[in-house]
């Protein structure tokens, strides 16, 4: 375990045995139907490369990098990178490391329907939802964690930590110091 990981989770095979079980609903949920997949860069990369070996379909995949300012507009996130496609009239499947707040997917969400997608439904790998601000729910949840900051499988302190092969708890120490 590294040093700066309080507590392990949920373990790699952890992970892979809720891909399997998401990929089988998913799979099932859209047959018979295109699906454009869209992963928010840079967390959801290593739960996307394990959850598309369990899709059985007709699946697109694109990229989304998007940012939250933290300025006094608290709604505003802005588009750093968009998807290279058209999405309207297409079933989007968005996947994403974390549901923390919300802010993040409502506003991603809100954005493709906008833009005339047929369907706009979330996969995250984890969800908080006691940390729950903005009205959003994914219909796909990998696991539910406590009001933690996590880290591995993706998920950073400054970019740090993603290429943990588990989901750990942070040590205080090393976001307070
Ligand atoms: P919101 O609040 O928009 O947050 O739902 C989503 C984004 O915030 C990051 N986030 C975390 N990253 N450990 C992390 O490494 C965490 O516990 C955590 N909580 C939120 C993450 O980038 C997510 O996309
Ligand atoms: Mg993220």
């Amino acid at each position: 375990m590294h040093k700066d990981v309080k507590e392990i989770l949920y373990t790699g095979d952890d992970i892979t045995n809720a891909c399997k079980r998401l990929g089988k609903v998913i799979s099932e949920d859209y047959k018979g139907k295109e699906v454009m997949v869209i992963a928010l860069l840079k967390g959801s990369i290593p739960f996307l490369a394990e959850l598309s070996k369990f899709l059985d379909g007709d699946f697109e995949f694109e990229y989304m990098k998007v940012s939250s300012y933290s300025g006094v507009n608290s709604q505003a996130i802005s588009v750093k990178q968009d998807v290279d496609a058209p999405v309207t009239g297409k079933h989007i499947l968005i996947v994403e490391d974390i549901l923390d707040t919300g802010k993040t997917l409502a506003t991603v969400a809100s954005m493709l329907k906008e833009r005339g997608a047929a369907s706009v439904e979330i996969v995250t790998m984890l969800d908080k939802p006691e940390a729950r601000v903005y009205d959003i729910h994914a219909k796909y949840v990998g696991f539910n964690v406590p009001p933690e900051f996590v880290v591995g499988y993706g998920l950073d302190y400054n970019q740090k930590y993603r290429q943990l092969p588990y989901i750990g708890i942070l040590k205080e120490e090393v976001y307070t110091k």
